[in-house]
């Protein structure tokens, strides 16, 4: 097992694709802290993982002290921290114009603000090991863009620069920094988009088929490639972003994805 012996802490683990991650490194021995604002999915997430090697902390990315306090209890359960795995995040809708302030901070502050505040809290844990792993999942929506995501889209470009300024920052020390790029992925979040729609039979069909693939990802197909990324055999990637999207953004412009 790759990860014998590490410890990770992975947020928003309570469902979707923070816990397809979190069942792909326990598989390979990390103990996992999950970190989630989700008290009920989170505790069953840690239970199905197996209690010796895994716990739920109840925490809001978006507070410093909470971030401190989540490293803290993943240090004091397991002794230390290998692998942070930045995962929670919202989505949000609203053009230039009709996007509040209100909307616009939620956005930033759980979809990169978070981040930061998790990284900088467990970086110092990692530097006491001598090395550590954090992957970032952004999205599709942080390479290319569509209409009406204007804080979405804008927080997972944002996403990418926290990644590579990271890396830079960090690779003499032993830290590697990654990030994911995802496509649609069946998970709760996906759902309640699709829920969103007029017609949520056809942007299902729709979503499925704008993937060259044919169809939306797993979330474990997600997961595994995060799992690749925190361990050994990723030794020489940082800074690296990773599209995980069944060929969504390879068609040139135009050209029907099929
Ligand atoms: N599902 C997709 O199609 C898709 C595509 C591209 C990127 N992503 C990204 O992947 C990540 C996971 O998405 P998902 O689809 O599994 O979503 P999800 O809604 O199923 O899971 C996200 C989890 O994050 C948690 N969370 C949200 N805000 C938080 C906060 N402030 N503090 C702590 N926990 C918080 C939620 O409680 C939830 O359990 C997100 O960053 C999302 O933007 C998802």
């Amino acid at each position: 097992m790759e990860l014998e012996g590490q410890v990770a802490v992975v947020t928003g683990g309570a469902g979707g694709i923070g816990l397809a991650a979190a069942r792909c490194l326990r598989r390979e021995g990390a103990s996992i802290l999950i970190v989630d604002l989700k008290e009920a999915e989170g505790r069953a997430a840690a239970g199905e993982l197996g209690s010796a090697c895994a716990a739920f902390f109840r925490a809001d990315i978006a507070s410093a002290e909470q971030c401190e306090s989540a490293v803290r209890e993943a240090v004091r359960l397991f002794g230390g921290l290998d692998i942070l795995v930045n995962n929670a995040g919202i989505q949000t809708f609203g053009g230039p114009v009709d996007t509040t302030e209100e909307v616009w901070d939620r956005t930033m502050n759980a979809n990169l603000k978070g981040h930061w505040l998790m990284s900088r809290a467990a970086i110092p844990e990692m530097l006491r090991r001598g090395r550590g792993a954090i992957v970032n999942v952004s999205s599709v929506q942080g390479l290319a863009s569509q209409r009406n995501v204007v804080a979405y889209s804008t927080s997972k470009h944002a996403m990418i620069g926290l990644t590579r300024t990271m890396a830079v920052d960090l690779a003499p020390q032993g830290i590697r920094v990654n990030c994911v790029c995802p496509g649609s992925v069946d998970t709760p979040m996906i759902r309640w988009i699709i829920r969103q729609d007029r017609d949520p039979d056809q942007i299902e069909r729709t979503l499925n088929r704008m993937h060259p693939i044919g169809r939306m990802g797993r979330p474990e197909e997600i997961g595994e490639v995060i799992a690749f990324l925190a361990g050994r055999r990723a030794s020489f990637m940082t800074g690296s972003v990773v599209a995980v999207d069944g060929g969504l953004l390879v068609p040139i412009a135009g050209s029907p994805n099929q």
